[in-house]
């Protein structure tokens, strides 16, 4: 019989799967408290109740005949406001007297086996109901007659917890939801350090890592997408953790849109973390009858470190967020022609590109922006998705038909959600467009943005792209938006319901995406946005990978890479080698350099390999034959950070296959030195009792050799910029 992995003893929740343990329980007066998330414990005796204590200023429960227990003070599962705690609420409920007061008590819970769906918003899911079990407590609001229906579900064999909510308005009028996080959890006195992904265009996922003090510290995203700016995730850890050791609470939002990961730290340092939907210009309207559900929360825990909370988050999300059918599929090596081209190409220039690229084996050509309308900049034509004639005589067709006769695939360009000016659709239907009346709009790279909370907007450019996907061949499709929202405003809603409209246009955009890739499951889809400006697991529900930047220079991609993979599995991270000089940073580097980078992700090329000296398209055959040969080891093998670029002038990180037998070493240097120091590398995550050969040299040495002992680094890097990539295997299985 399988292990159980809630048990319920007394009012108290015990989840666990002998990797992880989580425990809440009902405290005085209904109250959900936390009691611990972290390692798996088997002999828990139902204790570690919350101290009493007497504290001024901290108020009692309505009714108290003592002064010992305050809500202020106790550490709880999800708050409600203006009852008693006064730290940050979960939710805030605004009812029709104007009273903006929340308090949820205990009603009861429920079991289930497998993980329910969360209708209209992405989210993790199960293969059978025996991989997971679920945990459903309810709560209600009394005076409000709101339902709030927490869910908690664990997996049997990894180490992660998720969770969402669902307020049910049961009353017989509606009420404004002010403010809805998706997950609480307050944490006992510890010193903690937050680890978050800030950016920007082009310098994305950038690593910070800061002790928490008291006071509100804060992750946000109010630009209506998830960002470049801030990612969804953070990660709580212990100060001594590393790469390798120490303790690591990893969360991320499965969620695209405006967010808010906030921690606050109270009067006796306990740390409040919540994350959700962000609470900025949000407003929803719930009417009597009607649920809200909130975006899902993916938790890990681990004590491996860093490495050990990545490699959790990697395998859940290409394993059960993403649902494309190419989620473990080895992804195909990809030529675009953005950066070859830009906006000036015609079909016989694109023919020399898919020539010149179909000689060097790359396996998937990509028709990137200005191939529709009339598309010859930036300033025109987003809506309008019908072929270019002018550019393109023969249509999509011909120029995906001469691909296919070159054995490569065919992919192509969009930007479903953004509206130019300059454009049938915009002419015909102004008021599809985001904006408020009697305002100007901000205008940001010549565009405007739909409102796709509207869904005879989205249908509209459903039909649109359905249109060029049911008649030319199309293998995958690169989903760009290249602006934030703003004057956020829809044309068709009565004013009680702005405040829902951003996210309303994030339900609609998940709308196409299901739409769009339930029709053609076959075809691969690449999120964007201006670079990785949204990426996040929610678009990874629907597309495998993403585009992580716009920045293709290698130095600066190994710190975005690295960033990234703190939380996102390298499937997803597509990473292209691009021209030296680099397009955005003039910096000069080797293909080498360039190449060795983009081969830590999946490969690509974004350069006019028609115009490209011998050496170098021979050097691109040389990379797609390595790359082919390592991709699958590449993409889902596990995943180790060794040195940081962020720290170092010397950046590594490896590939271990499953079964051990199979190893990766990529070692870089950023500025050569003179009189440079020995370098030495340690592996990680081999076996100890296996002989290892470096497939180079023919050496051989032992798994624990190269753990502890280590090996230097060869050659001595005497220039700039250089990569050096080693291969072990293990001969004798
Ligand atoms: C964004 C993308 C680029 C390219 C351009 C096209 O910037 O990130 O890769 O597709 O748009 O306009």
């Amino acid at each position: 019989m399988t292990m159980n992995l809630i048990e319920v003893k007394e009012n108290v929740f015990h989840l666990h799967n002998g990797l992880i343990s989580y425990i809440l329980s009902v405290e005085n007066g209904g109250l959900l408290a936390h009691l611990y998330f972290g390692k798996y414990v088997n002999q828990y005796h139902g204790e570690r109740h919350y101290p009493r204590m007497d504290r001024s200023h901290s108020g009692n429960l309505p009714g108290a005949t003592d002064r010992l227990f305050s809500k202020d003070t106790l550490l709880q599962e999800y708050s409600g406001n203006n009852t008693g705690d006064n730290r940050l609420p979960a939710c805030v409920i605004r009812t029709a007297n104007g009273a903006r007061t929340v308090d949820f008590r205990y009603v009861g819970y429920q079991i289930i086996n497998g993980k329910p769906n969360i209708s209209g918003l992405p989210h993790a899911y199960v293969e059978n109901d025996q991989e997971a079990q679920t945990l459903v407590v309810t709560m209600r609001d009394a005076t409000i007659d709101a339902k709030l229906v927490l869910y908690y579900t664990i997996y049997r064999d990894r180490p992660v917890i998720t969770r969402h909510v669902e307020l049910k308005n049961e009353s017989s009028s509606s009420f404004s939801i002010e403010k809805i996080a998706s997950m609480q959890m307050d944490l006992p006195k510890q010193n903690l350090d937050v680890i978050s992904l800030p950016g920007s265009y082009a310098r994305e996922r950038q690593i910070e890592r800061q002790p928490l003090r008291r006071g509100l510290t804060q992750f946000e995203s109010q630009r209506g997408s998830s960002s470049h700016h801030m990612n969804p995730f953070v990660a709580l850890v212990a100060p001594n953790t590393n790469e390798f050791d120490g303790e690591a609470l990893g969360v991320m939002l499965v969620y695209s849109g405006n967010h808010q990961m906030s921690l606050e730290s109270d009067q006796v340092h306990q740390t409040r973390l919540m994350a959700g939907i962000s609470d900025y210009n949000f407003d929803w309207q719930l009417a009597e009858g009607a649920t809200f559900a909130a975006p899902e929360v993916l938790m890990t825990y681990t004590d491996h470190g860093l490495n050990g909370m990545s490699q959790a988050f990697h395998s859940l999300l290409r394993e059960r967020v993403a649902t494309s059918k190419h989620k473990l599929t080895d992804r195909p090596i990809v030529i675009n022609n953005w950066e070859a081209t830009y906006f000036d190409f015609n079909t016989a220039k694109l023919k020399q590109i898919i020539d010149s690229a179909a000689s060097c084996n790359i396996e998937m050509f990509v028709l990137d922006d200005g191939w529709f309308g009339h598309r010859d900049n930036d300033k025109t034509s987003l809506g309008d998705w019908f072929v270019n004639t002018k550019k393109l005589p023969g249509g999509l067709e011909e120029v995906a038909d001469y691909t296919h006769d070159k054995g490569m695939q065919f992919g192509l360009w969009f930007e479903p959600e953004c509206i130019s000016e300059d454009s049938d659709l915009y002419r015909q239907h102004p008021d599809y467009v985001l904006g408020v009346p009697n305002r100007g709009r901000t205008i940001s790279r010549d565009e405007y943005v739909l409102d796709f909370s509207r869904p005879e907007v989205v249908d509209n450019i459903y039909q649109q792209m359905t249109k060029i996907l049911d008649h030319v061949s199309v293998d995958y499709i690169k989903w760009d938006f290249n602006r934030n929202l703003t004057e956020v405003f829809s044309n068709t809603v009565t004013p009680e319901h702005e405040g829902e409209t951003t996210h309303r246009y994030v339900l609609g955009l998940y709308s196409l995406m299901e739409k769009l890739t339930k029709r053609y499951p076959d075809i691969l889809f690449e999120g964007c946005s201006g670079g990785g400006g949204r990426f996040d697991a929610g678009i990874m529900y629907y597309m495998p990978q993403s585009w992580p930047s716009d920045n293709n220079d290698p130095i600066e991609r190994l710190k975005i890479q690295y960033g990234t993979s703190l939380a996102y599995p390298i499937s997803a991270i597509t990473a292209h080698v691009g021209t030296s000089p680099d397009e955005l940073l003039g910096r000069y580097t080797s293909m080498d350099m360039r190449g060795a980078v983009a081969a830590s992700g999946t490969l690509g090329y974004e350069l006019d390999t028609s115009k490209l000296a011998k050496e170098d398209t021979d050097k691109i055959r040389e990379q797609v034959s390595f790359y082919k040969q390592h991709r699958h080891l590449i993409q889902y093998g596990n995943f180790y950070r060794l040195e940081s670029p962020f720290e170092s002038n010397h950046v590594a990180w490896m590939f271990v296959s499953p079964d051990q037998n199979e190893v990766l070493l990529f070692n870089f240097v950023v500025l050569s030195q003179i009189q440079n120091d020995f370098h030495l590398t340690k592996l990680i995550g081999l076996d100890a009792n296996k002989q290892y050969t470096d497939t180079e040299s023919q050496m051989q040495f032992g798994g624990d050799e190269l753990m502890n002992v280590g090996l230097y680094d060869q050659p001595i890097q005497s220039s700039d910029f250089s990569a050096d990539i080693r291969y072990f295997i293990v001969k004798n299985k």
